[in-house]
């Protein structure tokens, strides 16, 4: 049986607050926090236990992360040394200059051993760099792997609990919202696994080093370097603070863009039907607009820090140099080369402090995606089979409920007091006007929510005592809108049952009344659907859907008559193929056809969530109630179409 044409009467009846918000959710690659909802602040409610829980996925990949750490710090330590080397070399052509100055010309002696420390340093020097591309080469392929296998599990995990999940869950968050977590949100996740948390130990690493090497070469130089950083930092924080507020405006409004497109595209029929074209473009136009403007502003901005940085950078550069020139010329410090070094390590000294204020938006947009994916995967699951539950091995089909009250919310009652009994093999039609609960009877048979009071038994076992599963096998649905997947035609008849012989398969399709035309189309069973079978009629995708129930063979069936008139021949076949469909069978059908309901041997009027009128045609006109009345005025009715 196909899982999630049962599914579809429990579409969320919620419907949109905003006629673009929920829209908003399916967003990728959304920058800074919230990622993903309209105009959401990050509501980080536990940012270190959503830290330590991320971290728990690297367990699986703790080898291939330590020696992704090692080669990190192995390949910054080796880039690190190198200014210190450099600051060397300088030395010795120092010491080669001075010697010119004092004696005209390099003493023999001193040139043999210059030029072989000059040699040696040229050396180190090129060695180091190429330590440290190797490794940090080897650093960044081990970090692909390990962030794209954790979001690998971090994926199927979710994929696997929404699985779990009852229908209610999906009641109360609209398909875009799951979209967007099973996507965008573990975008930012394995974004942040993959570069952040690398490069935030790079910057730490660097920092620590060139930190050290800078206090050891001169602390009265670093103490002047350090003058500098309160001033470029509160720049920096003050730009960053507008920043942020910019890229929310943006995503707003990229998220209004989204909405636009994603609504006018599934809905494209409406769209042309009402001629709204021209008032969905201006929309468009509106939230286009909008979101180049925010963008623009927030790259502009955001664009100046760099700028900015260089700035303070440069003038704390000359400030260093001047002073270290200073100390030189005063003889305060012997040697050109630890000036030249100090230089350096101070320039790379600042490059981790950029970064981290950068990474910062990242990590709080992947701390909220990954606090979304945590919350789906806490959300409580269909509750498991009791211990012993009962498999329902060979079911009759005999079906009772007893006092059935439910409400989808506990303060509303949709089903109220509802008792009726259906023999094996009887059909039972429900009628009523929409919103009656006739679909809400055949939800809770199936057991997608469980009863506020009463008592559902099938073949005189309570359902809450079968086996989930085996209870969901042995129900059939066949629904008003039939859901077909992506896929050959082939491939959706057998949804229901993968073990189904081609024999078999092509003998439901007879009995449905599709082989004809299913062999008329130009691949035959192996025709691709278009997702949601839009390349069919809409007759034959319920003949389809037909035999898909019957290849599935359940004991019970529930049936969801169509409301949409086809033609008298397709009409035909629909009919008699629903007969057999029923046939032998214990049959709830949502009724529409007065001939279905006709051949009904009960029939159960639901009004207002409860059992208004009960019995067979015969007997409800003679009763001449809510039944009778009606009957008349839908013969009134077609007669008027007739007419
Ligand atoms: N998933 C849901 N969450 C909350 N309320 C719901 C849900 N599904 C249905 N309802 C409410 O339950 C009531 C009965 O709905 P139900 O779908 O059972 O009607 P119905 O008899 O099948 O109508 P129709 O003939 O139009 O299909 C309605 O008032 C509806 O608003
Ligand atoms: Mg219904």
């Amino acid at each position: 049986m196909d899982k999630r044409e049962k599914n579809a009467p429990m579409e969320p009846q919620t419907g949109r607050k905003h006629r673009y918000k929920a829209a908003a959710a399916p967003m990728r690659g959304g920058r800074g926090p919230g990622a993903g909802r309209f105009g959401e602040k990050p509501k980080l409610k536990d940012s270190k236990g959503t830290i330590l829980r991320m971290l728990g996925y690297l367990k699986h990949v703790k080898v291939a992360l330590i020696i992704a750490t090692i080669a990190l710090l192995l390949s910054t330590v080796a880039s690190l040394i190198s200014p210190k080397i450099s600051g060397d070399i300088v030395d010795v052509l120092a010491r080669g200059v001075s010697a010119i100055r004092e004696y005209g010309e390099i003493p023999a002696e001193l040139r043999g051993q210059l030029g072989a420390e000059l040699v040696r340093g040229i050396l180190w020097m090129l060695g180091l760099y190429l330590a440290s591309v190797c490794f940090s080469l080897t650093q960044s392929m081990l970090l692909v792997r390990v962030s794209q296998n954790t979001v690998r599990a971090m994926r199927r995990e979710l994929f696997d609990k929404i699985q779990t999940l009852p229908l209610s869950y999906f009641d109360k968050h609209p398909r875009g919202e799951m979209m967007s977590r099973l996507t965008n949100d573990i975008d930012n996740v394995s974004n942040m696994l993959g570069n952040s948390l690398m490069s935030i130990m790079s910057s730490i690493i660097t920092l620590i080093v060139s930190l050290s090497m800078m206090l050891y070469l001169s602390p009265l130089l670093t103490l002047v370097a350090f003058l500098v950083i309160p001033f470029s930092m509160s720049v920096v924080r003050l730009i960053t603070s507008r920043t942020g507020k910019l890229f929310r405006a943006q995503q707003a409004a990229l998220g209004e863009v989204n909405g636009i497109v994603e609504e006018t595209v599934t809905g494209s029929r409406v769209v042309k039907v009402f001629s709204r074209e021209r008032l969905v473009i201006a929309d468009f136009r509106e939230a286009n607009e909008e979101y180049c403007e925010a963008g623009t502003k927030a790259t502009i901005f955001s664009s100046c820090i760099g700028p900015i940085m260089n700035v303070f950078n440069n003038l704390s550069f000359a400030l260093m140099a001047g002073i270290g020139g200073y100390l030189v010329v005063t003889g305060r410090v012997a040697s050109v080369g630890m000036i030249q070094s100090f230089l350096q390590y101070s320039r790379q000294f600042q490059r981790p402090l950029n970064d981290m204020a950068g990474q910062v938006t990242n990590i709080q947009s992947a701390l909220a995606g990954a606090e979304r994916v945590f919350e789906i995967l806490d959300a409580d699951p269909e509750p498991a089979d009791a211990p012993g539950a009962d498999p329902l091995e060979s079911p009759m089909g005999h079906v009772e409920f007893d006092h059935v009250t439910f409400g989808y919310t506990p303060e509303r009652a949709i089903l109220k007091d509802v008792t009726f009994e259906a023999k094996p093999g009887q059909t039972i039609a429900l009628v009523g006007p929409t919103g009656a609960g006739k679909t809400t009877i055949v939800s809770v048979l199936e057991r997608f929510y469980d009863l506020q009071e009463g008592h559902i038994r099938i073949d005189g076992k309570d359902i809450t005592d079968i086996q989930r599963q085996k209870l969901r096998d042995s129900l059939g649905m066949v629904l008003q809108d039939v859901y077909l997947f992506a896929g050959t035609i082939r491939e959706n008849l057998l949804y229901g049952n993968l073990d189904a012989t081609e024999e078999q398969m092509i003998e439901a399709a007879k009995m449905a009344n599709c082989h004809s035309f299913i062999t008329r189309l130009p691949q035959g069973y192996d025709t691709e659907l278009a997702e949601d079978g839009g390349n069919l009629s809409q007759g034959q995708r319920q003949l389809l859907s037909i035999a898909r129930a019957i290849l599935s063979d359940p004991k019970v069936l529930i049936l969801d008559e169509a409301t949409s008139s086809v033609d008298t021949r397709t009409e035909v076949h629909i009919q008699s193929a629903m007969l057999r469909l029923m046939k032998g069978r214990t049959s709830f059908v949502i009724a529409h056809r007065l001939s279905t309901i006709r051949n009904a041997d009960l029939i159960l009027v639901i009004d207002g969530g409860e059992i208004i009128e009960r019995g067979s045609h015969e007997e409800l006109i003679e009763q001449n109630g809510f039944y009778a009345n009606m009957l008349r005025s839908q013969y009134r009715a077609s007669i008027k179409a007739s007419a």
